[in-house]
């Protein structure tokens, strides 16, 4: 299996990215981690051949000292050719310093200027529309207004790319009418794997589709029996089974592992050389 994949028809990255949401905290806003290490994780990971950076300027400590797309810039800015940094809008702060799902889409633009700030960039190269909140998508929810803001801005030079998070089928439908959706990222892993409908629009689309959790987030437990037995054949550790299940259960998902971790990092990327025989994918059902 290539483990390369072109995303909308020109951006060429490896199947095996990296989620940056646990660089400042192992947690969502817990306690900060060494932002030191972070750096090094990402220098690590390019060297790596990771070209697939997933963030958004929400990732951050609770306390707000150390934040995901300060540290990108800090530690890759200028950016190689060819690294592809994907972020998420939506959310919005609460006055308590969480984040509130919401609906208004004249929020969108200064929280894509936000990126484009923190990330030291003139143009962001995919951003994802991110609806809803913890809960799986918003039924009935209509995308479009807030897509059509994004598309605007695409228009206007400052995405070169648009996808869509935390969404049904109908919110997909709804979007590409509007603008190429050229990714989708939904909660997605070895252990829950009830999102067939939307993986299969991807999968006919040529859509990435970019799970997120793809070792369950450290809530799910993606381990269990069957990972272990596969990981043992190959001489793996489960989470690289886990990644290599994603990669072989359809030639559009995308692996976006996150960590803080240099030796977590060094085992997820190595987990892209790892073929699934007949057999594996049939102990893995
Ligand atoms: N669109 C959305 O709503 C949404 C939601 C959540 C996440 N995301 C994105 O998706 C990315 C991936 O999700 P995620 O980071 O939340 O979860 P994940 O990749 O499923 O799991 C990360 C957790 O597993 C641990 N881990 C990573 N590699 C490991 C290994 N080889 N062995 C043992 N433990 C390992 C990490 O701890 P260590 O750091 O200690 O390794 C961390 O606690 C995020 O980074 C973010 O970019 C998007």
């Amino acid at each position: 299996m290539s483990n390369d994949f072109r995303l909308g028809g020109d951006l060429l990255i490896n199947r095996i990215g990296f989620g940056a949401m646990r660089l400042p905290t192992n947690s969502f806003h817990g306690p900060a981690r060494d932002p030191e290490t972070g750096r090094a994780v990402l220098r690590r990971a390019v060297e790596l051949g990771v070209d697939h950076i997933d963030t958004a300027a929400f990732y951050a400590s609770g306390d707000g000292t150390v934040r995901a797309n300060t540290l990108i810039r800090e530690a890759l800015h200028p950016y190689p050719a060819g690294l592809v940094i994907a972020t998420k809008v939506g959310p919005v702060r609460t006055p308590d310093g969480g984040l509130a799902a919401g609906t208004d889409p004249a929020v969108l633009r200064p929280l894509v200027e936000e990126n484009l700030e923190t990330l030291g960039v003139d143009s962001l190269d995919l951003v994802y529309l991110r609806i809803g909140g913890a809960e799986p998508p918003p039924n009935g929810e209509s995308v479009a207004e807030r897509f059509e803001a994004l598309a605007a801005m695409r228009e206007e030079g400052l995405i070169s790319h648009l996808g869509l998070s935390n969404v049904d089928a109908g919110h997909l439908a709804e979007a590409r009418a509007i603008a190429p959706v050229d990714a989708v990222q939904n909660h997605f892993h070895a252990a829950k794997r009830d999102d067939t409908d939307v993986l299969a629009a991807c999968q006919e689309a040529g859509i990435a589709y970019v799970p997120f959790f793809p070792l369950g987030g450290g809530l799910s437990d993606v381990t269990g029996d069957r990972i272990a037995k596969v990981a043992e054949r190959h001489g793996a550790t489960v989470p690289q089974i886990a990644l290599a299940w994603l990669l072989a259960s359809s030639p559009v998902t995308l692996a976006i592992p996150g960590t803080g971790s240099l030796a977590h990092l060094e085992e997820n990327t190595a987990a892209g050389s790892i073929v699934l025989t007949p057999e594996d994918l049939s102990d893995l059902t």
